[in-house]
C-alpha cells in the first residue's frame, strides 16, 4: 500500500488574477467538469493500490481542501500547516505521519498543481517509482524536456539502470539559469516532474543528514499537533522553528540515493495561461473560451470570465481573464509574464 502525500499548501501568482494568496493554482477548477488540479490529483490515487492520502495545505485553505475533497467524496488526514515553509517541511512531516502509520511505509510525494490526463499510465508510474523506492532510493518522475524552461529542477541520468526506463540520478539542479538550462537540453538532462517516491524511513534519514533542523521541526510539530476532525493542526510554535527551503534544495540536489523513472504520462504544470491554453480542448480557431465569452474573428486566443460577459473581436494570441474584481489581457506569449506584474502590483501597493 503506497501512501499519497499530496503537497498543497503553495501559493501560485503565473495565474492571476483568478489565481491569488487566498485561491492558489491548485483548487482553481482548471479541468473539464470544474475539477480543480488538487482533486484531479487526489484522484488518481485512490485506487486499490493506495492508502489514505495525507494532505498537507496552509491552514488558510482548510476549508476549501475540505471541501473540494468532499466533492469528490474522498477522505483523507488534512495536516494544516500554521505558515508557508515550502516543500521540504511538507514532505518531513507527511513521511513523519507515514511511519507511524507503518514503519516501512513507501510514500507517493505529489504536487497538487499538475496536469495529467493518463491516470492509468501514472498509476502505473507510481507502482513502478514505489516499488525502486522499497530499498531506499529517493525516486523522482522524470520528464522529457521540450524547452530550456527555468521553472524546473534538472536531473542528468546515471548510465547504471535500476529497472525499465529507471536509473541512478547523477545529479540535481533546481531551477538553473537559461544559458544553463539551454546546455542541460542539449546534453540530455530531464525535468524533475515534482512527483516522488520513496520510504518514509530512507527519507527522514537524508532530511536528518541534510537538513536536520526540516526533521526536528516536523517531528515536534507533529507530536504537538492537534487532532479535530479530519484536520491535524501542527503546533506552531514548533512548525516555525523549521527552515524554509524545498524538497528540490533540501534533499534531491545533494542526495546521493536519487533515481529517475522515465514518466510514461503526459504532464503539464500548467505554468501560466499560455500553457493551459496549450493543453486545453480548442475549437477550429485554436480558441479556448470559458465562461461566459464570446469572440469573433479572433484566432488562439483563452478567453475566460468568471462572472460578467467578456468578449474579443479581431485579434489573435491574446488572453482575457475576468474576474469579478480585475481583468487581465496579455499577449499569449508573454502571458508567463504575469509573475512580473503581479510582483509589480504587490510593490506599489
Ligand atoms: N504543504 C505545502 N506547504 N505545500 C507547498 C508549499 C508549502 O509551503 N510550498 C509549495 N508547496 C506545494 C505546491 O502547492 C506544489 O503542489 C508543490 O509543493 C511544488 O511547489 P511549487 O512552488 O509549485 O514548486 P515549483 O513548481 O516552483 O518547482 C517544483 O516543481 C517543478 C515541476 O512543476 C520543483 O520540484 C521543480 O524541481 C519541478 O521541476
Ligand atoms: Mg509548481
Amino acid at each position: 500500500e503506497i501512501i499519497p502525500i499530496i503537497m498543497a499548501g503553495g501559493a501560485g501568482t503565473r495565474l492571476w488574477p483568478v489565481s491569488r494568496d487566498t485561491m492558489p493554482k491548485q483548487f482553481i477548477s482548471l479541468l473539464e467538469g470544474g475539477e480543480s488540479t488538487f482533486q484531479a490529483t487526489i484522484r488518481r490515487v485512490t485506487g486499490a493500490d493506495f492508502g489514505r492520502p495525507i494532505v498537507i495545505t496552509s491552514n488558510d485553505f482548510r476549508f476549501i481542501c475540505a471541501e473540494q475533497l468532499a466533492a469528490i467524496g474522498v477522505e483523507a488526514d488534512i495536516v494544516l500547516e500554521p505558515e508557508r515553509k515550502d516543500s521540504a517541511p511538507a514532505v518531513a512531516v507527511g513521511a513523519v505521519l507515514a511511519k507511524a502509520r507503518n514503519e516501512a511505509a513507501v510514500c507517493l510525494a505529489l504536487a497538487a498543481d499538475h496536469l495529467i490526463r493518463d491516470a492509468a499510465a501514472f498509476v502505473a508510474d507510481a507502482r513502478t517509482a514505489a516499488r525502486l523506492a522499497k530499498d531506499g532510493r529517493i525516486m523522482t518522475l522524470g520528464i522529457r524536456p521540450s524547452e530550456p524552461s527555468t521553472e524546473y529542477g534538472y536531473v542528468r541520468v546515471g548510465a547504471e539502470s535500476i529497472g525499465d526506463n529507471a536509473y541512478v540520478l547523477d545529479a540535481f539542479v533546481e531551477k538553473p539559469d537559461r544559458a544553463t538550462a539551454e546546455r542541460y537540453l542539449a546534453e540530455g538532462y530531464v525535468w524533475n516532474s515534482g512527483n516522488f517516491a520513496f520510504s518514509a524511513g530512507a527519507m527522514l534519514e537524508e532530511l536528518t543528514r541534510l537538513a536536520p533542523a526540516v526533521v526536528e521541526a516536523a517531528e515536534a510539530a507533529v507530536q504537538k499537533s492537534v487532532r479535530d476532525l479530519d484536520f491535524i493542526r501542527l503546533d506552531p510554535a514548533a512548525f516555525a522553528a523549521a527552515p524554509k527551503i524545498s524538497i528540490d534544495y533540501a534533499v534531491m540536489e545533494k542526495t546521493a540515493r536519487a533515481g529517475v523513472l522515465f514518466a510514461a504520462f503526459d504532464w503539464s504544470d500548467i505554468g501560466s495561461w499560455g500553457s493551459l491554453h496549450a493543453v486545453k480542448p480548442q475549437d477550429a480557431a485554436g480558441n479556448v473560451l470559458e465562461g461566459d465569452a464570446a469572440v469573433l474573428d479572433t484566432t488562439h486566443s483563452l478567453v475566460r470570465s468568471e462572472g460578467m460577459l467578456t468578449t474579443v473581436v479581431g485579434l489573435s494570441d491574446v488572453v482575457v481573464v475576468a474576474t469579478h474584481d480585475a481583468v487581465l489581457v496579455a499577449d499569449r506569449r508573454r502571458a508567463a509574464s504575469v509573475k512580473d506584474l503581479v510582483t509589480k502590483l504587490k510593490a506599489e501597493k
